[in-house]
């Protein structure tokens, strides 16, 4: 039986305020800690901005901005809480030294998440007294509005426990990925990362700018993406005959070099290229207008998919 009452964010940067959003309009009593200069303002700020979007996407009885406290200190912030979201840059060594005070802080059958984009969960819990309530919780950019989360269990965390932070993330209207064998990246990064890597080859090569390489994805690929992922999406393409089809005639592709699976390194003419060009494809919109710009499109594109994905794959409207 899940009995949460007191959910912790540690370090309130991008994610760290987005599963605060998440966690309050599911109606959570949310406490965070980060000791940077500024946090609770940009904190609140940034809760201020993401409300409207929840609001849209409907609240949880009770939901409130106000069930939201902000102290400096980790142990202060984990001492009462049931369940734990480290968010903290994604630096090995200040994770581990951050997920070891959390750890000894923290009541002990309290679960802990780690947001960490590519670091092993039997890593991260290789020092803690309690490993056995450590998991990864890979959320994805705006978490308040994009359902999944892929959730990893370590070599010594028990399925008990991988059960509860299920629930808990089901709880908060989450789409949970079980990730079933630990891997840099876990899945999602991977195949992110691979997108990536080609468009910085194709911006390094001066094959595109930044902004047509953008284009070549969210008017195309993109687009069909939200709906069906890679393989349905190659089904689809194969036309009557299906995969089968698609795999006879590309297949043979896959052999060709139309990727350079190497990441380009990362000089300052790459950087200087890709900076402007994504500062220029802004077109004079602020950061914040940008970020509004794309959870307005998001909300719009959540309705759509709710109708449109498979019912398994749908978050439960609450
Ligand atoms: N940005 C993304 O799109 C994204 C998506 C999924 C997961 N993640 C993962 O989430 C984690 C956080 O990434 P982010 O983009 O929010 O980074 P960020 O730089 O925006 O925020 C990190 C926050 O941690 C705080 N911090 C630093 N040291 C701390 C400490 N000792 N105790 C408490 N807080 C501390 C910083 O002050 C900052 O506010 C990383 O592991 C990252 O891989 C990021």
């Amino acid at each position: 039986m899940l009995s949460i009452k007191q959910a912790a964010i540690v370090g309130t940067g991008v994610i760290g305020n987005g599963w605060i959003v998440r966690m309050l309009a599911q109606g959570y009593d949310v406490i965070a800690a980060d000791p940077a200069e500024g946090a609770e303002e940009r904190m609140r700020r940034a809760v201020e901005q993401s409300w409207p979007y929840v609001e849209a996407l409907g609240l949880a009885e009770g939901a409130s901005k106000d069930r939201l406290t902000f102290v400096k200190d980790t142990e202060e912030a984990v001492k009462n809480a049931d369940f734990i979201q480290e968010n903290v840059p994604e630096v090995e060594e200040l994770k581990q030294s951050v997920l070891q005070t959390i750890d000894k802080h923290a009541k002990p059958d309290a679960i802990i998440g780690s947001s960490t984009s590519g670091i092993m969960p039997s890593e991260l819990q290789e020092n803690l007294l309690h490993p056995e309530r450590f998991v990864v919780a890979h959320p994805f950019h705006p978490v308040y509005i994009l359902p999944l989360v892929e959730v990893v269990a370590g070599k010594q965390t028990t399925s008990e426990n991988v059960d509860k932070a299920k629930a808990f993330y089901e709880s908060l209207n989450m789409s949970v990925l079980l990730v079933r064998h630990e891997i840099e990246g876990h899945i999602a990064d991977r195949l992110i990362e691979a997108i990536w890597r080609e468009s910085l080859h194709i911006v390094n090569e001066g094959i595109a700018t930044t902004e047509e390489v953008d284009k070549a994805f969210t008017h195309g690929a993109g687009m069909r993406y939200a709906q069906y992922g890679p393989f349905l999406t190659f089904h689809l393409a194969g036309g009557e005959g299906g995969m089968r089809h698609m795999l006879k005639q590309f297949g043979p592709a896959l052999k060709k070099p139309w990727t350079k699976l190497e990441a380009p390194e990362l000089t300052d003419e790459l950087y200087d290229k890709v900076v402007s060009g994504c500062e220029h494809q802004s077109n004079g919109m602020s950061m914040s207008e940008l970020d509004q710009n794309r959870n307005e499109f998001l909300v719009k594109l959540y309705d759509l998919v709710q109708e449109y994905w498979p019912k398994e794959q749908t978050a439960v409207k609450r």
